[in-house]
């Protein structure tokens, strides 16, 4: 049986739950990426990050940076948490020329960011629960709700752990054939 190994990175909480789900249903073994797990006794690795301001946390980047020619050996799949209706076109302000990703394009060039042999991505629904943020996050979140969304700051928890599970299943029925 293929060991795997998913290597996560959260700021509050949500994607540290998708990154356990994921696991469990790839029984693989679970790290956070603070922790530069080694990388080097795993047959897949899987990443999972969410996106904060258009973009990959900081951790999970520092991670890739530091194990690139060890992942670029690996097979690799990737996820990410994200705020669903931000991401889907026509984006947030409706221009079609917008520059914003897909959840799955998230996911997918956190994957190809890697160098390895990618077997598969995929986005998930993450979670925003305005009272948990700190200062900053609130500062820049009102911001962004009160002149691009022009609507106050809103929670959402699209956290879909079951699925998260499955994709964690599928990972491994095709890692290990
Ligand atoms: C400061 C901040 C910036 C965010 N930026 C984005 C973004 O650019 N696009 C998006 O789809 N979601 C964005 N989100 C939503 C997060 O991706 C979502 O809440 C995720 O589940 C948080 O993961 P965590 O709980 O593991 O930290 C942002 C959330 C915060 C707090």
């Amino acid at each position: 049986m293929a060991e795997c190994l998913v290597v996560y990175t959260s700021k509050y909480g949500s994607t540290r739950e998708v990154a356990q789900a994921v696991a469990d249903g790839l029984q693989a073994k679970i790290a956070n990426a603070d922790d530069n797990p080694d990388v080097r006794s795993y047959d897949l690795v899987v990443l999972g990050s969410p996106i904060y301001g258009g973009d990959y946390l900081e951790p999970i980047k520092d991670f890739l940076r530091g194990n690139k020619p060890f992942l670029a050996e690996r097979k690799i799949a990737a996820f990410i948490t994200a705020a669903a209706h931000w991401e889907r076109d026509p984006g947030l302000t409706g221009e079609e020329d917008e520059l914003l990703f897909t959840q799955q394009e998230y996911a997918d060039g956190l994957a190809h960011l890697t160098g390895g042999e990618v077997i598969d991505s995929r986005g998930f629904g993450g979670r925003l629960i305005p009272a948990q943020l700190d200062d900053a996050d609130r500062g820049m979140l009102e911001w962004f709700y009160r002149f691009l969304m022009r609507k106050p700051l809103q929670g959402f928890d699209l956290i879909d752990l079951p699925s998260a599970q499955r994709w964690g299943e599928e990972l491994r029925a095709a890692v290990d054939n």
